[in-house]
């Protein structure tokens, strides 16, 4: 592959907002990164696969060698290399799930474990990684830098969208499209039957998904970490719409921290009102299915902005959504952080809902 002129990417994605980046080459000097490294670790996501095909496609056109790690932080330490070449990044864009599978690795926690995997990493000849996960994942892609001096960008990557400093996540607006697909489903029969349905979703304690699925499937209540809606306001709220004429109901719920939650809202409700709920749990079927546009296209904007932020010798950084546009934002401003779910969009969901 021939080198060509470097990307011209917009003004808006290489000055300013990776300005406050740590850079690993001197400044204002470009890297001469020669072989890249690229995996996706944590849960996986629908639109990784388009992440990996930009990361991959961009770093060649650069004449930038390219490895896939299997894996996630278990196939770095494995050494579990798979060659990435453009041929292999041919119909993947469309496919849910990641080529490169995933894995996670509490034992990565261990400095030992680290050393051995950036041991790999330099006898491998990778230059620089590109890191496709959760907040998990870049706490370990950080001490790989500071421990190591392994520069590396993330991508985030997670249906649940709590990674602070990003507006949206690859694989979020495909999860919110799964469930409201599947809300407007269960509404068809709780109309029918005239039933009152829970419907759990993913995301752990964050709320996003519960909350853009509700307001995007009407949901009558909404149950999260961040909302402080109880069962008695649901309660409150089903009768008023029963005293309208309403006979069905859909509530939403956040998995929080084990699935099933949903199952113990049903009992609480069966007990305080008499109601029955039938319950649904929607799980993994969230994780997969054909990535939306909007993440196929913020894959592929954030794995063509990572290879170049490398490639301007920036690191320890992560690509995020700001405003329509790609920033860089530090990973130490990052990785930890509570994303909360904004007030006003908490209100807007109750009022619209009532
Ligand atoms: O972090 C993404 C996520 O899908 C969470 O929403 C969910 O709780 C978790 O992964 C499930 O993890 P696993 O697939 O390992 O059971």
């Amino acid at each position: 592959m021939t080198k060509t002129t470097p990307l011209n990417l917009s003004a808006s994605t290489t000055q300013g907002p990776l300005e406050n980046l740590e850079r690993f080459t001197a400044t204002g000097t470009p890297s001469n990164i020669q072989h890249l490294g690229v995996y996706t670790s944590g849960g996986d996501a629908p639109g990784m696969n388009a992440a990996i095909r930009a990361v991959t496609r961009t770093a060649l056109t650069q004449g930038i060698k390219v490895t896939g790690i299997a894996h996630g932080y278990r196939g770095m330490v494995g050494a579990e290399w798979i060659p990435l070449d453009t041929r292999a990044m041919g119909n993947i864009l469309q496919r849910g799930g990641t080529i490169l599978k995933t894995a996670r690795l509490p034992e990565f926690a261990d400095s030992v474990i680290r050393a051995k995997a950036a041991a790999q990493i330099r006898s491998a000849g990778m230059d620089a990684l590109v890191c496709i996960g959760g907040d998990g994942s870049f706490a370990g892609a950080r001490l790989l830098w500071t421990e190591h001096k392994v520069p590396i960008i993330g991508i985030p990557a997670t249906i649940d969208n709590d990674i602070h400093g990003t507006e949206s996540t690859i694989g979020f607006d495909t999860a919110v499209n799964a469930a409201v697909e599947a809300i407007d489903r269960i509404r068809d029969t709780a109309d029918s039957h005239e039933r009152l349905f829970i419907v759990e979703v993913m995301g752990r304690d964050s709320g996003f998904i519960a909350l853009e699925t509700g307001l995007a499937g009407g949901a009558e209540e909404i149950f999260f970490a961040d909302n402080p809606v109880t069962v008695d306001d649901a309660i409150n709220h089903i009768r008023r719409g029963m005293a309208r004429g309403k006979r069905s109901s859909i509530l939403i719920a956040a998995e929080g921290q084990k699935p099933g939650r949903a199952y113990d809202l049903a009992e609480s409700i069966r007990k305080k009102s008499g109601f029955e709920a039938k319950v649904c749990v929607l799980g993994h079927v969230l994780r997969g299915g054909a990535p939306s546009a909007f993440d196929r296209n913020l894959a592929s904007r954030m794995g063509l902005a990572a290879v170049e932020a490398l490639r301007r010798g920036y690191c320890d950084a992560m690509m995020a959504w700001v405003r329509g546009r790609i920033d860089g934002v530090p990973l130490s401003a990052v990785i930890g952080k509570h994303k909360r779910v904004p007030d006003e969009w908490i209100r807007m969901a109750q009022t619209l809902s009532n």
